[in-house]
């Protein structure tokens, strides 16, 4: 187990699924952790965590610039992130395309504004929520029909992956020594619910279970319990300090994949 004591985290969307399960990981691990969710009932697995809780919205540049300026964390998860439409191209509705963008994106945008401006402190890093779907088109392995019912989803994803670089431009052009790394979990999870309305989605099309459709995309389950063990590792390890994303399989080590 990594030794985090001493350190302070921020984590959006800390209520439940791969936030919780960071929140969980962190604080066992002796990290000082908040946890921000806008639903303040959905906050009391992370408050029976240890972490400090906080009920408001990530994409709220006041809140979010207040927090890290009162907290001064040294690491600030900006993982909240909203449900997908589930529906084929021909019937989404903007709204619905564009929900991701306005929830994500948004909230990575103020985030990682609230990191550069504050400024947070030297050696504080930044961890973005993307998703493994951000490489479709650009791996083999991951056949574009498989995300086809994600909305704006995928661009989103690649979108934030790429707002990292651009922050940590503006780090180093303003010398700030803020580091901006990205989490790339590399298949669909199940255990969260986010991860189980898209399983769902698509094995019902397919006229099988949700752990049926995970095995045969991805051969095995991947837990959030593994992606918060793996988070401690990557804060506690300096092997994983310069990089900037890495991805989470199934039992495998944490994989670089942009350092
Ligand atoms: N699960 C997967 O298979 C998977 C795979 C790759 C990447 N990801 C990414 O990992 C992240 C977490 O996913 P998850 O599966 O754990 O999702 P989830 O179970 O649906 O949880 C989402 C969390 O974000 C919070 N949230 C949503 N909008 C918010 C906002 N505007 N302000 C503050 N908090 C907000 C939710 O709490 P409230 O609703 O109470 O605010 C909840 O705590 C997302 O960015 C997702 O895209 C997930």
């Amino acid at each position: 187990m990594q030794n985090l004591s001493g350190k302070r985290v921020i984590i959006t969307g800390g209520s439940q699924g791969l936030g919780l399960a960071m929140v969980e990981s962190l604080a066992a691990c002796g990290a000082s952790v908040t946890a921000i969710g806008r639903d303040r009932a959905k906050l009391y697995a992370a408050e029976q965590a240890g972490a400090t809780v906080i009920a408001g919205d990530a994409t709220d540049a006041t809140l979010m610039n207040s927090v890290v300026h009162e907290e001064m964390p040294d690491v600030l998860i900006l993982n909240a992130g909203a449900r997908l439409p589930m529906k084929p191209i021909d019937h989404q509705s903007w709204e619905e395309f564009s929900t991701i963008w306005n929830t994500d994106v948004k909230a990575g945008l103020v985030g990682i504004q609230a990191a550069l401006n504050t400024p947070m402190k030297r050696g504080g890093r930044v961890l973005v929520m993307s998703s493994g779907a951000a490489m479709v088109l650009a791996v083999p392995y991951i056949a574009p029909e498989t995300l086809r019912l994600s909305g704006g989803y995928i661009g989103a994803k690649r979108m934030l992956w790429f707002m990292a670089h651009s922050a940590n431009a503006v780090s180093r052009e303003r010398d700030l020594g803020i580091h901006f790394q990205v989490l790339v979990p590399c298949q669909l999870i199940s255990g969260t619910a986010l991860g189980h309305q898209a399983a769902a989605a698509y094995a019902a099309i397919e006229g099988i279970t949700v752990d049926e459709l995970v095995v045969r995309r991805y051969g095995s389950i991947l837990r959030p319990a593994q992606i918060g063990e793996q988070v401690a590792e990557l804060l506690g390890d300096p092997r994983y300090g310069n990089g900037v994303a890495y991805g989470f399989r199934h039992e495998s080590d944490i994989l670089p994949l942009d350092v």
